[in-house]
């Protein structure tokens, strides 16, 4: 297979994880004979030191002539705490899901038995949970209509019945694939278009008589997320309850530098990590590539390339399982954020597992990075 992918590692730690999904792209091309060219754009933070524009034109038409958008993250704290600023790396991100038509944020939220006890909850709260969730990404709070006046200042909560239902149906359909159980996260007891939503999401249940459909109000859903996480499969919410529960499930399982996420689109799709720039981190070698590499083997699913998808996250999850993996994680074997790139091109490239005593793990580690 041939493909042509828009990388745009943006801010902070985002080149240096991208770089690593890109090894293990080339690994997986190698190994079955596709072929990924990469076609290299500027976006967020650096893109304003250059261009003044977070999301230049030459960007976006790269994008819009690709099959998909590799992203790092953006962001930087000189942007931050600073409302009057007119030009911000976020402004690159929103345009960027219009003009691409970025209609839903698919991040799944995976647990590593390994990694367990780095949750914030119980270990036995949090073991087995494995849940997605559906974020509108084009619609809502977000991009309704809005204005500030001297002493006031609003903003519009606006949803279209098409933009609700072409959502769900990516939700539902996600859910015949998993565990068929869809919950609808609203706030429906108080706002127009949550109950726009929930009459929408129930009638479209008729076509899916598989999947058991939930109604829950988002405060509730704050707590239920802590208190049962494991009775989510699939979440279907709208922009902003899916920003902020988004962000609430992806620290449940202990590693946000493992959690990837999709942003498919009407014309492009997106394949991004969610943990951000990390600022910190940046360009130290130590951030976690994983979610990056993840995100890479999402891409992978959506061009139908199954099974390298699921090579990728096995032999992630394999790697972890040895007590391998970047600081952030206290793993056994420590190692830095492209050894751990290197590495796992390696044994993808030459198909190798790491099943040998415990005792020359680290002896076989440094012959192949
Ligand atoms: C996210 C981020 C963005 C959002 C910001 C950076 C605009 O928090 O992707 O979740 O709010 O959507
Ligand atoms: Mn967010």
């Amino acid at each position: 297979m041939k493909k042509k992918i828009a990388v745009l590692p943006g801010d902070g730690i985002g080149p240096e994880v991208i770089e690593q999904a890109i090894k293990v792209l080339d690994a997986i091309g190698d190994r079955f004979n596709h072929q990924f060219e990469y076609c290299f754009a500027d976006v967020g933070g650096v893109a304003i030191d250059k261009t003044g524009n977070p999301l230049p034109d030459e960007t976006l038409e790269t994008c819009l002539n690709t099959d998909a958008v590799l992203f790092g993250a953006i962001g930087h704290p000189k942007f931050d705490n600073d409302p009057s600023l007119k030009v911000r790396p976020e402004q690159g991100l929103l345009r960027m899901r219009k003009e691409l038509g970025l209609f839903a944020n698919i991040r799944p939220v995976t647990t590593y038995k390994k990694l367990l006890h780095l949750s914030p909850l119980k270990e036995d709260k949090v073991a087995g949970v494995d849940l997605v969730i559906y974020r509108e990404l084009t619609s809502g709070i977000y991009f309704g209509e809005r204005g500030t006046s001297e002493n006031s200042a609003f903003d519009t909560c606006f949803y279209t019945v098409e933009e609700i239902e072409r959502i769900a149906h990516a939700a539902f359909q996600a859910a015949m694939k998993r565990r068929k159980i869809l919950t609808l996260v609203d706030k429906a007891n108080v706002l127009d278009t949550s109950r726009l939503w929930r009459s929408r999401v129930q009638k479209m249940a008729a076509e899916y008589p598989e999947v058991t459909l939930n109604f829950m109000y988002v405060d509730n859903a704050a707590m239920q997320l802590i208190q049962y996480p494991k009775q989510f499969d699939v979440v279907l919410t709208s922009n902003m309850f899916g920003d902020i529960l988004s962000d609430e499930a992806s620290v449940l399982t202990g590693s946000m530098g493992l959690l990837p996420s999709a942003s498919i689109g009407l014309k492009t799709s997106v394949f991004e990590p969610i943990h951000g720039s990390f600022p910190q981190a940046a360009g130290e070698d130590v951030a976690n590539p994983m979610a990056a590499i993840l995100s890479a083997a999402m891409m992978l699913d959506e061009f139908g390339l199954q099974k390298e998808a699921r090579i990728i996250r096995t032999t992630i999850k394999h790697v972890l399982e040895k007590g391998i993996g970047t600081p952030e994680l206290n793993a056994r074997i420590t190692l830095s954020c492209s050894q751990v790139g290197d590495m796992l091109a390696h044994l993808i490239a030459e198909d190798i597992s790491l099943d040998i005593g415990e005792d020359r793990l680290a002896e076989k580690i440094s012959t192949i990075i």
